[in-house]
């Protein structure tokens, strides 16, 4: 069984993904065993209690400074005894003791094909308001294993989405979602557990 922890920072699509892919079977032999915020508005955080998953709040604005706070994230982490850090939507950089101690085993979804529009300052929505201003034809995600860099990992799945005439931020956003991340995060979690089992 592969255990897995997931750390979001929003509404939680992806997240609800994983929870959709691991009820109906698509990914198999894999247990939700925490999902972990920054965010206390974070809706995420509802859904994981709502299909019975501890979720737990580990906000900054808890801890005195960041050192603080890494140093509870990485224990929170262990505490949870997991395989697999999965970030889904987290805003938050992984400090180097997490990525350190847990090497090849976080992955991360972005909302681009990597290496475009990633790094530093790229997440959210600006991703996709970077995308259009670039006139960009084709976009989309990536699944990568989490480095000590920004988006600089080993790429685990790419799927590409096309942008269409007239699109918004808004609107590009949620078909990358729909047809690229919802899809390839659950499927490269369903490798990692199918290797794991
Ligand atoms: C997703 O689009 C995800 O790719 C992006 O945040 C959104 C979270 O949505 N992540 C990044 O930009 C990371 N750099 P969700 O909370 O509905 O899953």
């Amino acid at each position: 069984m592969l255990r897995i922890a997931v750390l979001v920072s929003g509404g939680g699509t992806n997240l609800q993904a994983i929870i959709d892919g691991v009820k109906d079977g698509s990914i198999p032999n894999t247990q939700i065993a925490a999902v972990i915020s920054n965010n206390a508005g974070a809706y995420a955080l509802e859904r994981g209690k709502q299909n019975g998953i501890e979720s737990i709040l580990l906000s900054p604005k808890d801890f005195p400074d960041r050192e603080a706070y890494n140093e509870a994230l990485l224990a929170t982490i262990d505490s949870c005894n997991v395989d697999l850090v999965v970030l889904a939507g987290f805003l938050v950089k992984i400090p180097e003791q997490v990525v350190q101690k847990y090497s090849h085993r976080i992955i991360n979804i972005h909302p681009s094909l990597i290496p475009s529009f990633c790094g530093v300052g790229y997440y959210g929505l600006k991703v996709h308001e970077a995308a259009l201003a670039r006139g960009v034809k084709v976009t989309g995600a990536t699944v990568h294993y989490v480095d000590a860099g920004m988006d600089t990992g080993p790429i685990i799945l790419q799927k590409a989405v096309y942008v269409q005439e007239g699109d918004t931020p808004e609107v590009l956003q949620r078909r990358v979602m729909e047809e690229a991340e919802w899809k390839i995060l659950p499927q490269a979690i369903a490798m990692i557990a199918k290797e794991h089992a």
